[in-house]
């Protein structure tokens, strides 16, 4: 009911609806219209109240729900259908659990924050209510699942042109997909497949994205090398904007993907990834390899050149930047 509540207030913006016309529209009691006004505004919407007029809605809270992001979505099909919650221990598991009950491709779950949200390799993703963005979303390509990297990298490249279009800065991305402004990760990305030997049954994305944290909110084992859309910008940012502007990049990017095969999006994912000629450390299933980035192949795997000058191909790990050798 809060939904269509907020859906009448909303058409008619400046004007006040009386108690008595919102009972009769949603055929309830004038008690039960009164109370959901006050559940309203516990969730943060402020709406003036007057004996004689009514109900007036003055602002909305940047909320994540539905209700808040629909009105504003540019997207045809992605974020149709979202799945808003307060709280989950994480997104991405809440996504996975949909996904084996039949959920659509498109769907997103949303959550305000996460009691258990997980980063790569088992890490813990910082996820305090409020503030940034928890989504995941559920994708079912068509593809052969020795090519699910280059969702990943799809997913990236998609996330930092919606930073770039949102803010006007030039994020750069670290394989696989660190999301990065000043050198400070802004942005990460969870993805995990639910497949067969020769067939994907789903995908889902889970991106992470710090936007208005500051600086001190941070962990202090993170702090030195996280940043948000806040601190970089030195504005507050209203969610659900930069949620509509990713939604929308993201359904770009799986298009173009899906159209075109990886050719267009590897080129964007390189521009952005500086990596050719890098001395890096690639820590992968705990084995530590040091070498010379060559490039990503055309699944989304780094080659190395590591200093025997073997050739090693790595689908997974955690990359730390070196002296840059040649460019
Ligand atoms: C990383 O860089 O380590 C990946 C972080 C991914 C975090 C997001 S938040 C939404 C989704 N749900 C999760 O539990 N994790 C991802």
């Amino acid at each position: 009911m809060d939904d269509e509540i907020l859906q009448l207030l909303r058409e008619s913006p400046s004007a006040f609806l009386s108690g008595e016309e919102i009972s009769h529209r949603l055929k309830v009691s004038r008690t039960a219209v009164w109370k959901r006004i006050n559940h309203l505004r516990n969730l943060g919407y402020e709406v003036e109240a007057s004996t004689r007029s009514g109900y007036r809605l003055i602002q909305s809270p940047d909320l994540l729900t539905p209700l808040e992001i629909k009105p504003i979505l540019k997207t045809n099909w992605v974020g149709k259908k979202i799945h808003h919650f307060h709280s989950l221990d994480s997104t991405n598991s809440k996504a996975y659990q949909l996904a084996l009950n039949g959920a659509e491709e498109g769907e997103v779950v949303i959550a305000e924050s996460q009691e258990k949200g997980r980063g790569r390799l088992g890490r813990h993703w910082f996820s305090p209510p409020f503030l940034n963005l928890y989504l995941s979303v559920i994708l079912r390509p068509k593809i052969s699942p020795h090519q699910a990297p280059l969702i990943t990298l799809m997913a990236a490249v998609a996330t930092a042109d919606a930073i770039q279009k949102f803010s006007g800065l030039f994020p750069l991305i670290k394989w696989p997909n660190d999301i990065l402004l000043r050198d400070r990760k802004v942005a990460g990305l969870l993805n995990e497949i639910h497949s067969e030997m020769d067939r994907i049954h789903f995908v889902i994305l889970g991106i992470g994205a710090n936007l208005n944290m500051d600086e001190k909110m941070f962990p202090k084992e993170i702090r030195a090398a996280a940043t948000s859309l806040k601190i970089e910008m030195g504005r507050p940012i209203l969610r659900k904007v930069f949620l509509q502007f990713l939604l929308l990049e993201l359904e770009r990017w799986y298009t173009i993907f899906l159209r075109e095969g990886s050719t267009v999006l590897l080129k964007a994912w390189r521009d952005r990834a500086h990596i050719k000629g890098r001395r890096v450390k690639v820590t992968s299933f705990g084995e530590a390899i040091v070498g010379t980035a060559i490039d990503v192949d055309s699944d989304g795997a780094l080659i190395l050149e590591t200093t025997n000058g073997k050739r090693k191909r790595i689908v997974a790990g955690d990359v730390e930047y070196n002296r840059k050798v040649k460019s």
